[in-house]
């Protein structure tokens, strides 16, 4: 019998989603079975590098920003492609412009902006052309951040700690963008993150945030999403907290109730965030001076 399903085919097995159960159909899918994953992934990796040859040649023909390596696209995306690292920086930059517009904040408007956990600048080389906020990046990787201060020169970039302060002074940014950070933080870490970006905020000013929401509860096992269901946060391989082995997943209420308790929810946009992910949008906002509680 011959079942044909498309790449994206889930099927239920004892009550998990598992992706890409493929019924095997003819020769070629029986020979990819005998195909070790390893041996997969350097096939996998082997097949985009013409494709990536051409971006990065077309890209310093444009004379555009250089292409971090694939190793270090890898790090902070989970594959090697160029043209999807371009590809999804350019959507997730246009998707928080989208947000704070749709809010009434104008990008251009704004004084100081932070990346918090920025990586290798997926999305902060596409604010190049922005005049007028001054951008910042931080990250606790030195690599990554090693590579941004030699690479995207319109910027200043700094190391932080895992679990320290960032190098600013109280209320120096007007807004700051996490973008697929918290989805890998222990819960000690979410909440000393969201304390220091929060000492870091001026009063009034916008944070930006993504998580894994509803789009990736199917994917887990059934009990872990009954505890989502139950408002609670599920994390795996806290013990890898940083790093994108480390994969977390917030209900809305969670985010809510307990983690930005002490911030005002501006906008929640349901897998608003683009660039090569479904990740839910939290758009909140450090309360003016005047509501601060003291
Ligand atoms: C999935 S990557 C996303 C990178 C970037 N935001 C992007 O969208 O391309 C997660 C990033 O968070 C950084 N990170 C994790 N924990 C951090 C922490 N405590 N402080 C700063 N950066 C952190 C990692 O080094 C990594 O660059």
């Amino acid at each position: 019998m011959r079942i044909t399903l498309n790449r994206r085919s889930y099927s239920r097995i004892e009550g998990e989603k598992v992706q890409n159960v493929f019924k095997p159909v003819g020769i070629y899918q029986g020979l990819k079975k005998l195909i070790s994953p390893k041996w997969k992934a350097r096939i996998f990796y082997l097949r985009g590098l013409p494709r990536d040859k051409t971006t990065r040649i077309q890209n310093r023909i444009k004379g555009r920003f250089p292409i971090p390596p694939r190793d270090l696209i890898f790090l902070v995306a989970g594959h090697h492609n160029a043209t999807s690292f371009l590809q999804g920086g350019a959507t997730a930059s246009q998707a928080i412009r989208d947000t704070l517009e749709k809010n009434s904040i104008y990008i251009e408007g704004l004084h100081a902006i932070l990346d918090f956990g920025c990586g290798v600048g997926r999305i902060m080389r596409h604010w190049n052309t922005l005049r007028g906020p001054a951008l910042y990046g931080t990250d606790y990787n030195p690599t990554l951040i090693g590579w941004c201060q030699e690479n995207l020169t319109f910027a200043e970039f700094q190391v932080n700690t895992l679990s320290g302060r960032l190098p600013y002074p109280s209320s120096t940014f007007d807004f700051i963008y996490v973008f697929s950070v918290f989805t890998h933080l222990s819960e000690p870490l979410q909440f000393h993150w969201i304390e220091e970006l929060s000492r870091v905020l001026r009063p009034g000013g916008y944070l930006y945030f993504t998580t894994h929401g509803e789009y990736y509860f199917s994917k887990l096992a059934l009990e872990l999403q009954e505890q989502l269901r139950n408002g609670q946060m599920v994390i795996l391989r806290a013990e890898q907290a940083g790093t994108n082995h480390c994969a977390v997943f917030h209900p809305e209420r969670y985010v809510r109730e307990k983690l930005v308790k002490n911030l005002v929810m501006v906008d929640f946009i349901p897998s608003g965030a683009k660039g090569d992910s479904q990740h839910d949008v939290y758009l909140v906002k450090k309360p003016p001076v005047s509501q601060l509680v003291r």
